[in-house]
């Protein structure tokens, strides 16, 4: 099954998990924030899901603003119209397509929550959205990593048996958890390289990082 047909099959699922677990929501806002964006911009979200940073983002543009969110799976952004539907929100757009090669012509932003360790090169996809943003754009990643704590050994195991069950093709992979640690790695790495002005959080028991920055 491919990852966006995996996407399509647990939208119903994936939808209250992705707002409602514990911590998100402030996870969710704490990014949208991280981008510094100003009212009136356009801001990108790749592979939105069912859209659980819409509003946030949102929030941070204003009603004058632009939300784009982009998914290649046509189950998610069913359930994220539905939300943006039911809210009136004249001023978010769903778009459907690949977001390593979004098929848009310009943003002030790119955001992107849980997607980049599901990339098979996502330093070229994390320099893509470089360019795509232009130099001062902003650029923000969040993802779930093994946590690198003095406790680690501990909240790693649930964290693995996580990542195992929501890997779409996890059957064909090693060890799923350690591909996503490094693609997250490389991706932030992507970032730091090409932003200034970067702020780094850790959270979530070291298992969830922030890095958010500004391009060259
Ligand atoms: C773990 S979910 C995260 C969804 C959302 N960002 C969130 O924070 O709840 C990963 C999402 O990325 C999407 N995705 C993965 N690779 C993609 C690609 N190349 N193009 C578009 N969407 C992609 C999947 O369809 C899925 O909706």
């Amino acid at each position: 099954m491919s990852a966006a047909d995996f996407y399509t099959r647990w939208a119903d699922l994936y939808d209250p998990i992705a707002r409602r677990i514990p911590g998100i929501a402030g996870l969710r806002k704490r990014t949208a924030e991280a981008l510094k964006l100003e009212l009136g911009d356009v801001v990108v979200e790749m592979g939105c899901g069912t859209g659980a940073n819409l509003a946030y983002l949102r929030e941070e543009v204003g009603p004058e603003g632009t939300v784009i969110g982009v998914d290649f799976s046509a189950g998610v952004l069913e359930r994220a119209r539905e939300h943006v539907e039911r809210e009136g929100w004249g001023n978010v757009h769903l778009v459907c397509g690949d977001a390593t090669q979004p098929p848009l012509q310009d943003a002030d932003a790119v955001v992107a929550t849980f997607v980049v360790g599901m990339f098979s090169d996502p330093e070229r996809a994390v320099e893509g959205w470089c360019e795509f943003v232009g130099s001062g754009g902003g650029i923000a990643l969040l993802n779930a990593t093994q946590s690198r704590r003095a406790y680690g050994p501990l909240v790693n195991v649930p964290f693995r048996a996580f990542v195992y069950a929501s890997t779409p093709g996890r059957h064909e992979l090693d060890d799923p958890t350690a591909l996503l640690d490094r693609r997250v790695e490389t991706a932030h790495a992507t970032v730091e390289r090409r932003c200034e002005r970067t702020v780094h959080t850790d959270s979530a028991l070291g298992l969830v990082r922030l890095t958010a920055g500004r391009v060259l």
